[in-house]
């Protein structure tokens, strides 16, 4: 894909997300995946395209969000069916294939993992859910300095997000995700192990 097909797809975004907000914010996440990636020496343009297309179904209604997803054999656990939004980011790496021709797996998976995390992750995928978690345009204390960790080491800046999301929903009573869960015990595994290497 080229600079112009690029434009133009942000130009679609753009259209289709009918939002602002929500188009800066994608804006935003594109950039910080470019820089991300090549701070680590990944794909940049599978970064930027990543970003741009990452939530594509961020504004369906619970309703919607059910519906195409189960029409695409999306598996619905307990957990989405209570927090139907999380599906946003399955459902999002479908409509990029199917509306964007996007078929390029590592891109897909990365907008799949971009909300709850996996165990497992792809260097494309952490650095799809950090941008994401991380753009300037996220107000939380420790923001920047995560951003400046993201930028030189992806598992660390894993571990300190995943930990600060946990805390967030814990101060609030909210439930933590079973892919959630399982990616925090993934990376605090891949730490053990380098400790032991
Ligand atoms: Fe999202
Ligand atoms: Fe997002």
């Amino acid at each position: 894909m080229n600079g112009v097909n690029f434009a133009q797809m942000c130009g679609r975004v753009r259209e289709e997300l009918a939002q602002e907000h929500r188009y800066a914010h994608v804006v935003r996440v594109a950039r910080l995946a470019d820089r991300l990636a090549q701070a680590h020496g990944e794909d940049r343009r599978a970064a930027r395209v990543a970003g741009m297309l990452h939530d594509l179904a961020r504004l369906y209604s619970a309703e919607k969000l059910l519906e195409e997803s189960a029409a695409r054999g999306i598996p619905i656990d307990a957990f989405a069916r209570l927090h139907p939004v999380v599906l946003h980011a399955p459902l999002g790496a479908e409509l990029a294939r199917e509306q964007y021709g996007i078929d390029d797996e590592r891109i897909l998976s990365a907008i799949r993992s971009h909300t709850l995390g996996a165990p497992g992750m792809s260097r494309l995928d952490k650095i799809v859910f950090l941008a994401d978690g991380l753009e300037p345009g996220r107000d939380f204390a420790e923001r920047s300095r995560l951003e400046r960790l993201a930028l030189h080491d992806l598992d660390a800046a894993m571990r300190a997000t995943l930990r600060s999301t946990i805390a967030y929903l814990a101060a609030r009573g909210l439930a933590v995700a079973p892919a959630t869960t399982s990616a925090i015990e993934y990376f605090a595994l891949t730490e053990k192990e380098k400790k032991t290497a």
